[in-house]
C-alpha cells in the first residue's frame, strides 16, 4: 500500500524556518519518522515537496493509479490553492490535510482551508505526530476497504 506524502511551499524550509511555530526538525527528519512508522504499519511512502502548485498537481496526477491515499500540508496553498484541491478531489483518493502549527490559533486568513471540504480530515497543531495519525487513519482506512 502506497501512500503520498506531500508538502506544499515553503515546508523545504523546515529546521530553519520559524522553529518556535514549526519545530526544528528538518524535512528530511519528518519524512524519515513517516517512512518509518509506514513500514511498521506495512505501507510505503511517496514524498513530495514543491514550492509550485504546478508540480504538486502534476505529481498528484501521476500517483494516482499506484497510491492508496493521501497525506498532504498544502502550506500557505491550503488557504487558496484551488487547482490543489480540485486535483485533489479528482483522483478520489482519501485525504487528510495536516498543519504543524494550530491554524486555527493564528492570523484569521490561516483559519480558512479550501482543501478541508474534500479532506477526511484535518489535523492541526499536533507538529510531527500529526503526520502519524494522518497514516494510521489512512492505513486503517485502507485496510478496512479491502
Ligand atoms: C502550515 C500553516 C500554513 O498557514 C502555512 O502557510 C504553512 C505551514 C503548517 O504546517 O502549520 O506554510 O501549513
Amino acid at each position: 500500500m502506497k501512500i503520498l506524502l506531500i508538502h506544499g511551499p515553503n515546508l523545504n524550509m523546515l529546521g530553519k524556518r520559524d522553529p518556535a511555530i514549526y519545530g526544528d526538525q528538518t524535512l528530511a527528519e519528518l519524512e524519515s519518522l513517516v517512512t518509518k512508522k509506514a513500514k511498521e504499519l506495512g505501507a510505503e511512502i511517496l514524498s513530495f515537496q514543491s514550492n509550485s502548485e504546478g508540480a504538486l498537481i502534476d505529481f498528484i496526477q501521476a500517483k494516482i493509479p499506484e497510491a492508496a491515499g493521501i497525506i498532504i500540508n498544502p502550506g500557505a496553498l491550503t488557504h487558496y490553492g484551488l487547482s490543489l484541491r480540485d486535483a485533489l478531489e479528482d483522483s478520489t483518493l482519501p485525504v487528510v490535510e495536516v498543519h504543524l502549527s494550530d491554524i486555527h490559533a493564528r492570523e484569521e486568513w490561516r483559519h480558512k482551508s479550501v482543501i478541508l471540504p474534500i479532506a477526511q480530515k484535518q489535523i492541526t497543531g499536533k507538529g510531527i505526530q500529526g503526520y502519524i495519525d494522518a497514516l494510521e487513519i489512512l492505513v486503517t482506512r485502507s485496510k478496512e476497504s479491502k
